[in-house]
């Protein structure tokens, strides 16, 4: 085992030695290949590029014999035999596909999401593929924006904890892939939710809420770095030299490789921040981006910058040793190649679909579930009927961000259910709708309430296709699209129990449809074993145990919305009149001015850790150790988890905590610990959490990361709205 935390402090490192000897033979042309990055295309030119050291890393190849094709030109042809590495975006699995990360973050299950995180590993490895460019933690809180599904949600401390978790995966191995944590910093914030916008974040809210996941991922060893691409308060994040140079490498002391996302070094020119290429390549370089991901900037541009005076070559030396830094530690001058033979024999192992189903029960959250609808029986006899356009879509139900998983790997709900409940369940299936967009007429769901009306019951998998959410796909409407919301009320009008399941890549604005179900499942996007993993939770083979990692809006308008906000002046009470029962000609004041929506309410659909399970639990009030804490010390919270149903099921327990007045606004709560708790039918157990006083510092007023003295509210429970509120105080 390699191990991750030797990666942030080099000095004295055997390497920075190697990376000295080398750098002094390199030439300014050598050293300006290392840091340009291509796309694989003809396997003859990247030979050529490999061995007169033009290119210093490729993307997205994945065959073995073409990789040490290319890699022996870089080793054996070219003048200092540097190796290439080999990078791919592997965000949720390389063939075997686990549960999109959106809903890996709705397991809290760090153990579950660093094993299916291994897998992946090991599947690209095999492969030839050495670089990763995941995870994604970018804090998203708003479901316009399609690249929340490749983001562990709106939390901080949630994000950080599951990305440190999934970076073991993919680093702790003997062969590590490296990780790259991205995309630095802000990008799930963009304005609207549309993708690649600008955002306005200040300082304090960037240390606050968005950097610190990357602050766990790098001081973890998280070999690589990808600013994104949008732009902060007119600053271009690859050219952002306060926030790569003075945070990321002064204040953190990280020495690992910058990438820029792709085109993104070009991209400065469309932003306005560079005239020209050479401009932007000067910029970019400067402020830290080490490598340029497929704008050809640097490689056209850095040459001409030095000979002309404009740029250092120091500068250039410091990248070079950047990228150099990440092929030694990766081990690739010792072991360039991969070997040709069987390496298919890593894909879809027994031990890997295993992993993928369990994320995808673990993954799933039971949002509605009246008069215990679910589980359903696998009695002899009972007549199921299946419909709806994710029940049988094996494309789609990977979700995003799907480059090497093959569809023929898939199983659906439809192919599940037959083969595991079919010898006792008749189950019927309506191809009423094929694909979420799908529209169908009124006479065509006339004969669906009627055939559903001959039925036990009716379970609909709903949702939207892969290439609806994930980057650049944005949406201003968050309804169920096509005819999935008639299909639910011809359902209904049937009489029999409906169960919805929905697979998507965000969280959609289903409330005006809750009415037309008996259950509701909620399943981000969840890979090769989603079919098998919701079948067996739908007949109670599995107990759902799954939490919201963001908050479900009412309506898209309400976006962005999440549970960590700071308190609006005027809190709505929650008895304001809504606008259907406004007098006419009402005064101006006379609503009573506080922070509501007219036309949606006072707060979400569902909120941020929410989720039902087969079972109800109980907690007592929860108790301190103390009532007042020094900032060293460490809180025990205690209190009682009581399982009052008849099964055994999991329970994710929150700790959630509000300091009450700050030299700045605070939040209304912030989530500071979790854990996932396992009780017997009717089981009770003290649960204690150690907490951390140090976990209640934030960026203050002087910009300082302190904990400030005074009251701080706690809740301990199963979502961030309910609890039963105690104190404790810091001296
Ligand atoms: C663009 C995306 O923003 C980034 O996440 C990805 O890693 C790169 N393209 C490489 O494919």
């Amino acid at each position: 085992m390699l191990s991750v935390l030797a990666v942030a402090c080099s000095q004295g490192d055997p390497i920075e030695k190697r990376i000295d000897d080398l750098l002094a033979q390199m030439t300014l042309e050598e050293k300006i290949g290392q840091l340009n990055q291509v796309t694989a295309y003809a396997t003859e030119g990247m030979c050529n590029e490999a061995a007169a050291g033009t290119i210093g890393s490729i993307l997205n190849l994945v065959d073995p014999v073409e990789i040490n094709k290319i890699q022996r030109a870089a080793v054996e042809e070219s003048r200092l035999g540097i190796p290439l590495v080999f990078a791919r975006d592997v965000i949720h699995g390389f063939h075997t596909i686990f549960p999109i990360p959106l809903g890996q973050a709705a397991s809290f299950d760090p153990a579950l999401v660093e094993e299916g995180a291994r897998f992946a590993a090991n599947e690209a490895v095999a492969s030839g593929v050495r670089w990763t460019f995941s995870p994604m933690v970018d804090i998203s809180r708003d479901s316009r924006w399609g690249r929340i599904a490749e983001s562990f949600g709106e939390d901080p401390y949630l994000t950080g904890e599951l990305a440190v978790a999934m970076l073991r995966g993919y680093q702790e191995n003997e062969k590590p892939l490296a990780a790259c944590a991205k995309h630095f910093v802000g990008y799930g914030a963009s304005e609207g939710g549309l993708d690649y916008a600008p955002i306005h974040i200040t300082e304090r809210e960037l240390r606050n809420y968005y950097l610190p996941p990357f602050e766990a991922l790098l001081k973890a060893g998280c070999m690589t770095l990808m600013p994104s691409f949008n732009d902060n308060d007119g600053i271009p994040n690859a050219g952002n030299k306060f926030l790569l140079g003075d945070v990321l490498r002064g204040e953190w002391g990280w020495d690992g490789c910058i990438v820029s996302d792709w085109g993104s070094v070009g991209g400065m020119i469309a932003h306005g921040f560079a005239a020209d290429a050479k401009e932007a390549s000067k910029r970019a370089l400067t402020a830290g981006t080490d490598v340029d991901m497929m704008s050809y900037a640097y490689i056209n541009n850095l040459k001409g910058l030095v000979e002309s005076g404009e740029l250092k070559e120091s500068v250039i030396d410091e990248s070079v040793r950047n990228i150099l830094r990440l092929k030694f530690r990766l081990g690739l001058f010792e072991n360039p190649y991969v070997e040709e033979e069987n390496y298919q024999a890593a894909f879809y192992t027994p031990e890997a679909l295993e992993s993928a189903r369990k994320a995808a029960v673990e993954s799933a959250v039971l949002l509605k579930n009246d008069n215990k609808t679910l589980p359903l029986k696998a009695a002899k006899g009972e007549r199921v009927l299946i419909a709806g356009p994710m029940a049988d879509a094996p494309h789609d139900q990977m979700g995003t961000w799907v480059f090497d998983g093959q569809k023929e790997h898939t199983v659906t709900p439809l192919k599940a259910m037959k083969e595991l409940y079919g010898d006792k369940v008749r189950f019927g299936y309506s191809d009423i709708l094929t694909y979420s967009r799908e529209e169908c007429a009124s006479l065509e769901l006339a004969a669906f309430t009627a055939q559903a009306a001959t039925y036990d019951a009716v379970v609909l998998f709903l949702g939207e296709e892969a290439i609806l959410s994930g980057e650049a796909h944005t949406l201003v409407n968050l309804d169920l699209q096509g005819s999935q919301s008639a299909l639910l009320k011809a359902a209904r009008r049937s009489g029999t129990p409906v169960i919805a399941v929905v697979m998507a890549g965000r969280a959609l604005s289903v409330g005006k449809d809750l009415e037309n179900m008996d259950a509701l499942i909620w399943s981000f996007h969840p890979g090769t074993m989603g079919g098998p993993a919701l079948s067996q939770l739908i007949f109670g083979n599995e107990v759902p145990s799954g939490k919201l990692p963001i908050t479900f809006p009412v309506a898209a308008g309400q976006e962005p919305i999440y549970y960590n906000a700071h308190f609006p002046e005027r809190p709505a009470s929650g008895s304001e009149v809504l606008l259907a029962d406004i007098p006419l000609e009402a005064g101006q004041t006379s609503l009573g001015c506080t922070a509501y929506w007219l036309d949606a309410g006072f707060g979400p659909l569902y909120p941020f850790g929410y989720g039902l399970s087969y079972t109800t639990f109980e907690y007592s009030a929860p108790t301190t150790d103390k009532e007042s804490y020094a900032k060293d010390d460490t809180i025990q919270v205690s209190f009682t988890l009581t399982n009052k149903g008849a099964v055994e099921a999991t329970e994710v327990v929150q700790i959630y905590v509000r300091d009450v007045a700050g030299s700045t606004s605070r939040p209304q709560k912030e989530l500071k610990a979790f854990e996932r708790v396992t009780l017997k039918a009717g089981e009770s157990r003290q649960v204690t959490i150690s907490l951390p006083v140090e976990r209640m510092a934030f960026w203050n007023l002087d910009m300082e990361k302190v904990v400030e003295p005074g009251e701080f509210y706690l809740w301990a429970s199963g979502n961030s709205a309910s609890g039963e509120k105690i104190s404790f105080w810091v001296k």
